[in-house]
């Protein structure tokens, strides 16, 4: 099949909703590689096409290599009813994203990088175009944090959002506590598969402030800003008597990523190192708040499931849920 520009693919209808339910995976890897098995398991699910930038690298599963494209243009040509998204290049990912949502064709994210990048343009062509968007995946891995501060919002205005929404800086910081130096420590984590190679979105903060920008949105609206206070995470770093923790802190006037005391506060000082943790304080004093891990192949792509199982049961209705930013 030729592949064609992003830009240049011609704009289609929806497929009604009947048959099985089409859908191009893009990106085989941790997370890609979790949700992979899960498509091809289900008889109302027709897998049309993987994304991948190496097609000869070994990985496992291993997707059919029929399936197999390299060019984001050739995986859309495949005519998905929803393209799940599980790149790691979040350029290639908004691109995708966008040029998916132009042709009406829904998305499930895992990239908080590429949906943070753009959610008011992102949100307007998915109601241009009647398509949804979604993205649990992309904030706190397997904790359900986006579907907690909505469910708070339906209890009542929020307050204020605490989390800690970085596993492989919770990883960094337990180990500094017990006494390892920074690069060991590091070292570490990227051996133990928390921190990837270029370990710097995470360690400037810019993953975390990605996470509670998205957060933020669905807590106070669309006017939500990213946060204008963002502590990095340093060789230089001397971790105090008392715990830290990398908190990501939010209210409707703005947020911060800081490294802040929480030793008084079990939710957040006994975190495990992929751990991930969310406390919602609504306007009336009540509090909601979740824990769990924040990464890793089976506890994202159950999040990713989630979304895509959503999407099926309403499939009734789709086209009519618009975007969820
Ligand atoms: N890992 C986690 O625990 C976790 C948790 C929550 C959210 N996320 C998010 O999920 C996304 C994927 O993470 P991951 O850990 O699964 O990454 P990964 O293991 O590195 O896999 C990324 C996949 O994207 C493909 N890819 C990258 N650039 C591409 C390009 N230009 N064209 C085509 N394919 C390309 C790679 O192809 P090749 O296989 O050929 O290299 C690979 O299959 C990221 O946005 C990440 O932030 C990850």
């Amino acid at each position: 099949m030729t592949a064609l520009p992003l830009s240049r693919l011609p704009l289609e209808p929806l497929p009604a909703a009947s048959g099985p339910l089409r859908v191009a995976l893009a990106g085989c890897g941790v997370v890609g590689g979790g949700v992979l098995p899960r498509l091809l398991d289900r008889p109302d699910i027709a897998l049309v096409g993987v994304l991948v930038q190496s097609p000869g690298k070994v990985r496992s599963p291993d997707p059919d290599p029929e399936l197999v494209v390299t060019d984001p243009a050739a995986l859309l040509a495949r005519e998905p009813d929803v393209v799940v998204d599980t790149l790691s290049d979040a350029s290639v990912s908004l691109a995708l994203i966008r040029a998916a949502l132009a042709r009406g064709v829904h998305v499930i994210s895992a990239s908080k990088q590429a949906v943070a990048s753009d959610p008011d343009g992102l949100s307007a062509l998915a109601t241009a175009t009647g398509a949804t968007l979604r993205y649990s995946a992309a904030v706190g891995g397997g904790v359900p944090m986006l579907e907690t501060v909505r469910l708070a919002r339906t209890l009542g205005p929020v307050r204020r959002i605490e989390a800690v929404l970085n596993g492989t800086v919770n990883f960094l910081l337990n180990r500094l506590a017990a006494g390892h130096p920074f690069e060991a420590a590091l070292a570490e984590a990227q051996a133990a598969g928390f921190a990837e190679a270029d370990p710097s979105a995470d360690l400037t903060g810019r993953d975390a402030a990605a996470k509670l920008f998205l957060l933020s949105r669905a807590a106070f609206g669309p006017g939500a800003r990213l946060p204008d206070r963002v502590e990095p995470l340093g060789p230089d770093f001397t971790p105090p008597s008392s715990r830290v923790r990398q908190l990501a802190v939010a209210d409707c006037a703005g947020g911060q990523i800081r490294l802040a005391p929480v030793a008084g506060d079990p939710l957040f000082a006994n975190l495990p190192d992929a751990g991930n943790a969310i406390r919602i304080t609504l306007a009336d004093g009540r509090i909601l708040s979740r824990a769990g891990l924040g990464a890793g192949r089976a506890p994202t792509a159950e999040s990713v499931w989630a979304d895509l199982t959503d999407l099926l049961t309403s499939r009734v209705g789709a086209g009519a849920n618009g975007a969820e930013l």
